[in-house]
């Protein structure tokens, strides 16, 4: 693999990063595809059990923030493109230690901005560094209205700053050096893999072990909700078919309140277990609202349909009854990434929220 062109995948062993590398090491075999990550609570190497001993992958346990790993990197391998996943990507955390969200979300990204850039110099030719961001840097919208590309930028939680932060960063080694960049701002995920801390998981984690749904606030706050698979399609057509120094938004054209969504993962989880549909809902428990918590996000996608030809591929309701299936299914996983420093997580998250 020391000859092959590579793609550097940051954060590749976390939720949306496995899809990406899964979708990357079977559909490119002609190039190599290097993984890095640092392993936190969310990177978990069992997400890529399937292809971990295909010949055209790599894992690299490492931070983004270590400068000279990524010297080497780019040194050893034939780097030609970077994806940039790797993030610290739980706004509840944000709001609890600010700091790992400065130092992995901007630190890091500059960290790897510099790695790019001093390792190509002026050879910019077949040379590509496509940062993965957030709807959330938008700030957020009332009851109407979507995000386009052009929605000045208003985060308002840690997570979002930071990511917002680390947007700009990419775009002024654009604009400042020249850098072959690309960008892209996404809608919620939602599927297989991803960290029980998220709204969906935690919820049918909880509606499976018959525990308190704890919704934020009112729970009429509004998410537009995205099949990951069809996230990471997107970044494959970005990645070679954007246009440097563009932004493109993806969403699922899918908006759903957290009540409403709520209620379905009860009724599917109920039917899925064979338990009367209902039952679960009153499970649900409504806990002191998130601080800051942004109100609704919708994106308007037109840039990537209409340039790109990319749509999302499934139908809410079909995407949501796989996800639960695919946790009632995987209850060791759920059990290996929910134990220890989870645990304590969790109490202290919810602790008295009721
Ligand atoms: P995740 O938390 O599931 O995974 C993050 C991965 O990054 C983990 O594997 C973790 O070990 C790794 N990582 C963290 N800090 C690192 C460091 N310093 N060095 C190397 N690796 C490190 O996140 P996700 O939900 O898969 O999100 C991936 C990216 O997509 C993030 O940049 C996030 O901001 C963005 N995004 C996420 C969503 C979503 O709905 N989940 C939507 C839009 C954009
Ligand atoms: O919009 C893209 C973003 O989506 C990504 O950039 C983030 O990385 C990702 O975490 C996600 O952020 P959200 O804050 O929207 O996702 P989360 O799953 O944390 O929450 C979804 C909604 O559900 C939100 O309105 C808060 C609410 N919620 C969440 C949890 C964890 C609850 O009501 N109860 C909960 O226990």
């Amino acid at each position: 693999m020391l000859n092959t062109p590579t793609i550097l995948v940051t954060g590749g062993a976390g939720f949306i990063g496995s899809h990406l590398v899964r979708r990357l090491v079977n559909r490119y075999p002609q190039h190599h595809l290097l993984n890095l990550d640092k392993l936190t609570y969310a990177g978990n190497l069992a997400n890529l059990q399937d292809v971990e001993s295909a010949p055209n992958y790599t894992f690299v346990r490492g931070d983004i923030l270590d400068g000279d790993l990524l010297a080497d990197l780019f040194v050893k391998y034939p780097i030609t493109g970077v994806i940039h996943l790797a993030a610290e990507s739980h706004v509840d955390r944000s709001i609890a230690q600010p700091m790992a969200f400065i130092e992995t979300n901007i630190v890091g990204t500059v960290t790897l901005l510099n790695a790019a850039r001093h390792a190509w110099g002026d050879d910019l030719a077949d040379k590509r560094f496509y940062h993965i961001s957030t709807d959330e840097v938008y700030g957020s919208l009332g009851d109407t209205g979507l995000f386009t590309e052009h929605t000045p930028y208003d985060p308002r939680s840690p997570y979002s700053a930071s990511k917002a932060s680390s947007d700009h960063l990419v775009r002024a080694y654009y604009h400042t050096y020249g850098l072959p960049v690309l960008l892209s701002n996404c809608s919620n995920n939602y599927g297989p893999y991803q960290f029980p801390e998220k709204l969906i998981p935690l919820m049918i984690n909880n509606i499976r072990q018959g525990k308190p749904l704890p919704v934020y606030g009112d729970g009429l706050y509004t998410r537009d909700w995205l099949w990951v698979e069809d996230h990471a399609e997107a970044i494959d057509l970005i990645f070679h078919q954007g246009k440097f120094g563009e932004t493109y938004n993806i969403g699922g054209n899918n908006e759903w309140t957290n009540i409403d969504l709520v209620r379905l993962l009860c009724d599917l989880v109920d039917e899925q277990l064979g338990r009367p549909v209902g039952q679960s809902q009153g499970l649900i428990t409504f806990v002191k609202d998130r601080p800051g918590h942004d109100r609704r996000y919708a994106i308007d996608a037109t840039k990537i349909r209409t340039e790109l030809g990319w749509e999302p591929s499934i139908q809410a309701g079909e995407g949501f009854r796989k996800t639960v299936q695919w946790y009632l299914h995987n209850p060791e996983w759920l059990a290996n990434v929910t134990s220890g420093a989870y645990q304590q997580y969790y109490e202290k998250q919810y602790a008295g929220g009721r």
